[in-house]
């Protein structure tokens, strides 16, 4: 009796070794230490022993029992507090982690709306480079060195030939170099002057518009930039073509729209005029046609060039132009 009592209990314990789910334990548990389990089996054959011997055998069979609850105890212990661990791991019922997503810089966003106002009215998107041939910058486009038109423009120099581009009119030069007419494109890009202050940035972005073909009138340059203002800014708002200069255009016309925030009546946005200029333009110049070799006698086209941020400010009714480039993630994350 008593080697079958220990045998029984090495065989639990061993048993009870190898099992890893809680159910399995469970039945261990109910085939040794149950009602009708094993060790009860054995107990009660306890009557068939000679008298004697019962006592010692009793009490061996009650530490077998506790020792074998313990160890049962503890082994379910383990198991729940590993349980545990693992829940708390990775709890199934929260919900998951966004992979936080960016979205378009506001700058973009405005570039991309007017562009495809000209898109839709068949004009092509093309790019130039930013770091631009003097040539290209200001000698094609009709101002020599020492014009006084550079002065407005006096800018950063790479060498004495090279600089960083102005404007993003030598992309008008580039493209009628590289093509004859019909001619329809507009050309976004960042540009640099040495400028910094509320409403001005070292670098910042135009839209440059070029349409030339047989027959393209002054109203066609009218008609266009209206259609324009109100895709961008709705069909209600004023717009006015007031004469200007620019040494590539002629006739050259600014366009002012009616200010957005107070309506015309005059605030300190619009310095009490009423009118916001927006954008400059005119009838491309005879001679920027000879620099490219296109005959002025034969085609005629309008040009434009406008200012981003300018833009992008009236839509989101902003006032200090360098909150666009401070990287300040809680003014980004508004548009
Ligand atoms: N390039 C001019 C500027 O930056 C704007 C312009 C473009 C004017 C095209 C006329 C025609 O001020």
């Amino acid at each position: 009796m008593k080697e079958k009592l220990l045998e029984l209990k090495t065989k639990a314990l061993k048993e009870l070794e190898s099992v890893t789910e809680r159910s399995d334990i469970e039945r261990l548990r109910r085939r040794y230490l149950g009602r009708k389990g094993l060790l009860t089996l054995l107990l009660k054959r306890l009557p068939e022993l000679p008298k004697e011997e019962r006592p010692p055998i009793g009490r061996l069979v009650n530490q077998v029992k506790e020792e074998l609850t313990g160890r049962f105890q503890a082994v379910t212990d383990s198991l729940t507090t590993n349980d545990v661990k693992e829940v708390s791991a990775f709890d199934v019922t929260l919900p998951g982690r966004r992979t936080p997503l960016g979205h378009l810089h506001p700058i973009t966003q405005i570039t991309e709306e007017i562009c495809n106002v000209f898109l839709k009215l068949g004009f092509r998107v093309v790019q130039g480079p930013e770091v631009e041939l003097d040539y290209y910058n200001f000698e094609a486009l009709n101002m020599p060195k020492n014009h006084p038109a550079r002065d407005m423009q006096d800018t950063f120099y790479i060498s004495d030939n090279v600089v960083l581009r102005t404007h993003t009119s030598p992309i008008q030069i580039r493209i009628m170099e590289s093509k004859s007419p019909p001619v329809g494109i507009v050309a976004p890009g960042k540009v640099y002057r040495p400028d910094s202050d509320i409403s001005h940035t070292p670098m910042f972005h135009q839209v440059e518009g070029l349409l030339v073909d047989k027959g393209v009138s002054f109203g066609d340059l009218k008609g266009t930039l209206t259609t324009f203002v109100h895709q961008m800014f709705g069909p209600d708002v004023d717009l006015r073509f007031r004469p200007s200069f620019f040494p590539f255009t002629e006739p050259s016309a600014e366009v002012d729209i009616r200010c957005v925030v107070c309506q015309g009546k005059g605030c300190r946005v619009c310095s009490y005029s009423g009118w916001l200029e927006i954008l400059g333009s005119g009838m491309v110049d005879p001679e920027v046609f000879k620099v490219v070799g296109y005959d002025p006698e034969s085609i005629s086209g309008f040009a434009f060039g406008m200012g981003v941020e300018r833009i992008a400010m009236l839509k989101f009714g902003l006032d200090d132009i360098r909150i666009f480039f401070e990287n300040d993630i809680r003014f980004l994350r508004q548009f």
